[in-house]
């Protein structure tokens, strides 16, 4: 039987860390330069977060912003899903530090692992609970403390990111409504896994003075290997949702890319034909944030007039696994 529900987002809250790591702080860290960050990234400044402060703080301050803006307490929550990669431990979940941080006291909830596409992954598993009928409100987060697994002495891959959250609320539209999500298409390709990676702290290498010694606590990447992935996965993935649903790059009204490269958002936004002034784009300001980049993408999107009842919206990442995701949806509010 076809779903009678789909799953709207009926708000957007965000966090980021206050202090800023600008292109100048990593000048004085290592060997690099501004003008070569800025146009091979297209960043400027990151956030990251004071000692002590850890995923779950900011995850829970995005979903206390996100809640407040919908005008309901932490009761109305009935599951929580948080994308991360730097939960602040291995277990327990984030999700449930978050839960036990917001005060929920009826729900469930899990964290998502798939890096860059997290978010994603984790909306429409949401969306899926909300479309079976089973769930009324679910909390999606996407989170990342990077700087915790960043390595200031690697020049590769310290300019690249920074930390930040943000949390969406999923509920109940009818499909009459044609509203919230539409469609998606998900892929993961494993063969990517040792381009983008932290190698050790799992079963397979715990962690030992040894791993420490040899930095393998930290974020370790092939960069021209996933440039050269995202750049075509990108492209590919939203050509065929929009394909499938019977919709061109013209139909947009926004477009909102993970942020990871400057240069991998302006090739998918050239080769779909979209118009650059759909495409949000805020990599300048905040870095790759990994699994947040895409709900602080819609809280700035908001900001900016692209998001209105019933815009038609494209979201898309490509990240560590490899994993890739992109979907369609109506925007509800
Ligand atoms: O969100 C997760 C998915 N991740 C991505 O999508 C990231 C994909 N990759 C990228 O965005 C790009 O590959 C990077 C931004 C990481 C690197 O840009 P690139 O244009 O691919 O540079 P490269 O790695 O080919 O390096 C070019 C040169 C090298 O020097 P030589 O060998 O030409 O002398 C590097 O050593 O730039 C050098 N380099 C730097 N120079 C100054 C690398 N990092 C830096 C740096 N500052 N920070």
């Amino acid at each position: 039987m076809p779903p009678s529900l789909r799953a709207k987002i009926t708000a957007v809250g965000t966090y980021v860390p206050p202090k800023l790591l600008t292109n100048a702080d990593l000048e004085r860290l290592v060997d690099t330069s501004d003008e070569w960050i800025l146009t091979r990234t297209g960043i400027s400044e990151r956030h990251r977060v004071e000692p002590g402060m850890a995923t779950s703080d900011m995850a829970a301050a995005a979903a206390r912003d996100c809640l407040a803006r919908r005008g309901l307490g932490p009761e109305a929550v009935e599951a929580i899903l948080v994308a991360t990669v730097t939960p602040d431990m291995l277990f327990p979940s984030t999700a449930c530090l978050v839960q036990h941080k917001l005060g929920v006291p009826n729900c469930w909830g899990f964290d998502v692992l798939a890096a860059c596409s997290g978010f994603l992954y984790a909306l429409a598993t949401g969306a899926s609970l909300i479309a079976a009928g089973t769930h009324r409100r679910v909390l999606v987060i996407g989170a990342d403390t990077m700087t915790s697994i960043i390595d200031y002495t690697d020049r590769a891959t310290c300019v690249l990111f920074g930390d930040g959250a943000g949390a969406v609320l999923l509920e109940p539209s009818p499909v009459e409504e044609d509203l919230g999500l539409l469609d998606y298409i998900h892929q993961i390709e494993g063969f990517g896994g040792p381009s983008l990676y932290m190698p050790a702290g799992g079963s397979l290498h715990p962690a030992s003075a040894d791993t420490v010694a040899r930095r393998e606590h930290f974020v370790h990447q092939d960069g021209k290997a996933v440039f050269k992935y995202a750049v075509l996965k990108m492209f590919e993935i939203c050509e065929a949702i929009l394909k499938r649903n019977g919709v061109t790059a013209k139909d947009l009204d926004c477009f909102i890319p993970h942020q990871a490269n400057l240069r991998i958002i302006q090739s998918t936004g050239e080769r779909l034909g979209l118009d650059p002034k759909r495409t949000l784009v805020n990599i300048n300001k905040f870095g790759n944030t990994t699994a947040a980049t895409i709900p602080l993408g819609m809280h700035d999107a908001q900001e900016q007039g692209l998001l209105h009842p019933n815009a038609l919206v494209l979201l898309a990442a490509v990240g560590a696994g490899y994993t890739c995701g992109a979907q369609l949806l109506r925007w509800a509010v």
